[in-house]
């Protein structure tokens, strides 16, 4: 296990944080959190078994918003942290503001960057930012016309949340046709599905880049490379992501100021203007292509798994961070990374993406967190009535390690990964290999 690093700050100030979330993203959050001089109380909702051991869970539904604000209310916390993006999208910052509490996270207004898709290409299109020939269509016969007109390969999207499963990169025209049909006309993601996309498909390495923002001002936090595909080899099914990786080294230091450029302050600058300031994480998944970077989407949170990779290599205090963006002074602030690599594996339960077992036991953390550089996030797990740690959920630990090359982080992560002994699980053996 890390210790996670230290930090000394000059005045004496408290600190009581809710974090709201119960994922490896959000465990991360709480482990670097937890390593703030200025925190003086840590409380999850709902959490999992691994944050439990660094804040106190409280089984509240992260979608509660009713709920969570009236337990923040009550323990009188400094600071609302929000992890995933429904909460976002649902208003848990606006009803924190209504409130008087601090929240990091955006708006309902500003999580529509997340929210919709053609909200954002409408954003960005407005601010001049590299990004996809697109267009919108509420009528079925209009979107097979365009795809008539522009064949394929062709990106089809639909507009709203669709649980990571609204887009199809169609190779094909026909592949593009039935996919218009299903989400347009048969709805098999519901309402999410009354408007799509068709984009120009982009071409290149995908890779997830953050910067944190406060309104006016955007710092560049750090890229990841994510693996969304279940099988080695990127194949099988899409599922959350199953590994990361950071420093991508196709991400370069040119690559990083052109994205911050053309990409991040244009959009927060344009959100700005409409009125809807966007404060939070901005997460920016592009696409490397050969006449540089192009906007894939925005996510108005934290990656996951990317979080993991990225809280290993964060050497600044991040509560003290995430303060500043909330109260607009990103401007006076900069952030410290390690140089050493981080990679994570994400161990899921058999079956995943697709239907799963629950409860199944899961022991040698104790023995995986012994290998040297080696650190482990818990998503989806809890404690039977015996205090054994079980599986909860699809994708259920993030482990991972950290070293001065990214073959020492993979070496580290995969023989910690090697020393769990959870048979109701599986995970990918080539996280990192499009760098290794
Ligand atoms: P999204 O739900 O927007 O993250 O899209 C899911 C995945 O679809 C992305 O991670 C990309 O791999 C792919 N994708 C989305 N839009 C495009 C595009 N315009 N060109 C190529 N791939 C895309
Ligand atoms: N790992 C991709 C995501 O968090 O959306």
């Amino acid at each position: 296990m890390l210790a996670p690093p230290r930090f000394t700050v000059g005045v004496r100030v408290t600190m009581k944080v809710l974090l709201v979330g119960g994922g490896g993203r959000e465990h991360a959050l709480a482990w670097a959190l937890a390593a703030s001089p200025l925190l003086t109380g840590l409380w999850c909702a709902p959490g999992n078994a691994g944050i439990a051991d660094v804040a106190e869970c409280v089984p509240i539904a992260s979608e509660d918003i009713p709920a969570l604000v009236a337990f923040a209310k009550e323990k009188a916390v400094d600071l609302v942290v929000v992890g995933p993006e429904a909460p976002l999208t649902l208003g848990l910052a606006d009803a924190c503001a209504a409130a008087g509490l601090r929240c990091f996270g955006p708006s309902a207004a500003a999580a529509r960057l997340e929210g919709s898709k053609t909200f954002t290409r409408e954003v960005t299109t407005a601010a001049g930012v590299p990004g996809a020939e697109w267009a919108r269509f509420s009528d079925a016969g209009a979107a097979r016309a365009y795809l008539r007109e522009k064949g394929a390969p062709i990106v089809v999207k639909a507009d709203g949340l669709a649980a990571g499963k609204g887009v199809v990169v169609a190779e094909t025209v026909e592949e593009a046709e039935a996919a218009i049909a299903g989400i347009m006309e048969d709805r098999v993601h519901g309402e999410a599905g009354a408007t799509i996309l068709l984009e120009e498909c982009l071409v290149g390495q995908e890779v997830s880049f953050f910067a944190l923002c406060d309104g006016t001002t955007a710092l560049p936090m750090a890229a990841a490379q994510d693996h969304k595909r279940v099988g080695d080899g990127d194949t099988g099914p899409n599922t959350g992501g199953m590994g990361a990786y950071s420093p991508p080294p196709a991400f370069t230091a040119a690559i990083e100021a052109e994205v911050m450029g053309r990409i991040v302050r244009p959009s927060l600058e344009e959100m700005a203007r409409r009125g809807t300031p966007f404060r939070g994480v901005l997460f920016v998944g592009l696409m490397l292509t050969a006449t540089g970077p192009r906007l894939i989407e925005f996510n108005v949170r934290f990656g996951d798994p990317e979080c993991q990779v990225l809280m290993l290599r964060l050497q600044s205090d991040l509560l003290a961070a995430l303060l500043a963006a909330c109260d607009g002074e990103l401007d006076h602030f900069s952030l410290r990374w390690s140089n050493e690599a981080a990679l994570v594996v994400v161990m899921a339960a058999n079956g995943y993406p697709g239907p799963y077992a629950k409860h199944t036991p899961i022991v040698g953390l104790e023995a995986a967190s012994q290998v040297p550089g080696a650190q482990i996030f818990h998503a989806g797990t809890a404690r039977d009535e015996n205090g054994g740690l079980v599986s909860a959920g699809g994708r259920v630990l993030g482990v991972a390690g950290i070293g001065h090359t990214l073959r020492e982080a993979h070496d580290a992560a995969y023989a910690a990964v090697d020393a769990v002994d959870w048979p109701g699980g599986f995970c990918r053996r080539d996280i990192g290999w499009r760098a290794l």
